[in-house]
């Protein structure tokens, strides 16, 4: 396996696990409920998010029981945000990791509040004692700041705003930036800082491991994007072309194949400059930067 699969593994592994035990049980009312938000979180995704959460965490010396309150909590905010992202009212899909999409198996109703329960859930997970005990109060109130912000109208939700509003027109490269490192960057990006935020990491190397986060988290949306173009949909595990047939403002469209390939590539150097030097605590990381790009899933 690659140096990226490992740490890819390792992630999944520990998360998954802890992922299971935070989730609300499937028996307990409302059950319906339940069933969508485990639906929706314990499917078959690659868990970049928690991996990129345990290997900068890891880096930089953080003990791995504060690591899995952020960890779940990012994963939790991200599987929201591919339950809403997959409505008749944004995207509209039926397929979402290789199963129906949670609204297709459920209901719409059910969907929306299946987000909705999740991305509580991902705060409680880094706040309250029962779940983050292994980290400081100080700490769990900046790790919760650091996710609000991603999530929120300047991150994750803000980028799916500026995608709605795209369809159908084509942006300016500058303006298709800005929504790919909103909608998905800001996640990403904050995926490193909540690891670093657990090690107690000083500004300039928060500073540095934000400009890896940034670089990957927009490398990761070109080549969603690219992707969506050259894969097929049992590799995806969603349907194949779906940009195209929505008409969707996306980085292929605007610079073709090549030119969005070399854009990702040119974010991944982006990514291994800001880690420069030797230091092997790195290496994981670095490995992800590469996955990010030479992927296909
Ligand atoms: C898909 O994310 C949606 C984007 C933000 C591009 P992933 O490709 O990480 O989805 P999973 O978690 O592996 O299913
Ligand atoms: C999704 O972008 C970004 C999110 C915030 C969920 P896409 O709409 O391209 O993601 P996929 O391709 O459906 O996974
Ligand atoms: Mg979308
Ligand atoms: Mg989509
Ligand atoms: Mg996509």
């Amino acid at each position: 396996m690659s140096d990226a699969g490992k740490t890819l593994e390792r992630g999944r592994e520990r998360v998954n696990a802890a992922l299971e035990g935070w989730l609300p049980a499937a028996e307990q009312a409302p059950e319906r409920l339940h069933r969508a938000m485990r639906y929706a979180v314990l499917g078959s995704g690659k868990r970049l998010r928690p991996a990129l959460v345990y290997a900068t965490g890891d880096a930089l010396g953080a003990a791995p029981e504060a690591l899995d309150p952020p960890a779940c909590a990012v994963e939790l905010i991200h599987a929201y945000s591919l339950v809403h992202d997959d409505l008749p009212a944004m995207d509209d899909d039926d397929l979402r990791r290789g199963s129906p999409t949670c609204h297709r198996q459920f209901d719409e109703a059910t969907a929306i509040l299946a987000g909705d329960a999740l991305q509580a859930h991902a705060f409680g997970l880094i706040t309250e004692t029962a779940y983050a005990s292994a980290i400081p109060e100080a700490v769990r109130a900046r790790m919760a700041a650091t996710l609000a912000a991603a999530a929120g109208a300047e991150g994750m939700a803000g980028g799916q705003a500026f995608d709605l509003f795209a369809c159908g027109h084509r942006p300016e490269l500058a303006e298709l930036e800005r929504m790919h490192r909103y909608k998905t960057g800001a996640l990403i990006q904050a995926s490193v800082l909540l690891g670093a935020i657990a090690a107690g990491a000083d500004d300039d190397e928060r500073a540095r491991l934000a400009r890896y986060g940034a670089a990957i988290g927009l490398a990761f949306q070109i080549v969603d994007d690219i992707l969506d173009v050259t894969a097929d949909t049992a590799t995806l595990g969603k349907t194949q072309g779906a940009d195209v047939e929505r008409n969707k403002p996306t980085y292929p469209a605007l610079l073709g194949l090549e030119g969005a390939r070399d854009h990702a590539a040119t974010m991944r150097d982006e990514a291994l400059a800001a880690l420069d030097g030797d230091d092997d605590r790195f290496e994981p990381l670095r490995a992800l930067a590469r996955f990010v790009v030479e992927r296909s899933w």
